[in-house]
């Protein structure tokens, strides 16, 4: 039976002072990889909050770029700092994105969506020619699925979607507010948010299971996008990783 209820406050992220540092040290890193005359990608959520702080800055002192962003929150914080932004509408290709993530593994396959934006965040990758992640620790798994799976439904016949995706053998619940409604992306449609009993042993398989449903949008997890990860530690450190294909 669908399960409809609103996460526990015990699974919530709690903010811990040293890991806002070290988003905030990953963050403050990734705006040094910025130069005038690029188009950049903005994520969304609490590291790249620190990014567009550092990115307003910036600009302010000078830096020539233009923005265009994955949510209605990341948009909001940038115009009001004075970062110039594009119409999506009218690009077909962006310099940079930088995005957090939920989770990432040695491959650098990712779970995003915690924050509800995986859709735009994933179409901003994929029309990228680099992508960083921006990341503290927390963030670094060897093997995904400790985090929920957020994947985008459609409203329109939402249930028999969670039904279909329930048969496949995945649990979840639907994503609520505070005051029990529905959560509603930036797109107007619901996130179910996946869990797995155990971890995920193959991501691939299971993203294609998922998206052949009717009525699943998109789902959350982030493959062959990310080549550099920039980590912030706990204790202050900073680790840029970067991967290459074999
Ligand atoms: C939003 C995302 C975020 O990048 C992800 O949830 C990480 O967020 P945070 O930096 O707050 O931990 O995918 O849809």
């Amino acid at each position: 039976m669908l399960n409809l209820v609103i996460l526990e406050d015990k699974e919530k992220k709690q903010p811990n002072r040293f890991m806002e540092k070290a988003k905030k040290l990953a963050a403050e890193k990734a705006v040094t990889y910025l130069q005038d005359g690029m188009l950049i990608g903005i994520g969304t959520g609490s590291t790249v909050f620190y990014f567009i702080e550092a990115l307003i800055k910036r600009c302010q002192h000078g830096l020539k770029i233009k923005a265009i962003s994955s949510s209605s929150r990341s948009t909001e914080q940038a115009l009001t700092g004075g970062v110039i932004f594009e119409d999506i509408n009218l690009i077909k290709h962006i310099d940079l994105t930088i995005d957090g993530t939920d989770e990432i593994d040695p491959q650098f396959r990712m779970i995003k969506g915690g924050g509800g934006a995986l859709l735009r965040e994933k179409i901003l990758a994929s029309c990228s020619s680099q992508m960083i992640v921006i990341a503290d620790e927390t963030k670094l798994v060897n093997q995904l699925g400790k985090q929920k799976l957020p994947v985008e439904i459609l409203p329109f016949a939402s249930l028999t979607t969670i039904e279909h995706i329930n048969k496949l053998g995945f649990e979840g619940v639907l994503r609520k507010n505070q005051d029990g409604t529905p959560y509603i992306t930036d797109n107007k449609n619901y996130i179910y948010d996946i869990f797995y009993p155990n971890l995920i042993k193959t991501p691939e398989e299971d993203h294609i299971k998922l998206i052949s449903i009717p009525g699943v949008i998109e789902t959350g997890f982030f493959f062959n996008l990310a080549k550099k990860i920039i980590v912030g530690y706990e204790n202050g450190d900073i680790e840029e990783k970067n991967y290459y294909a074999i």
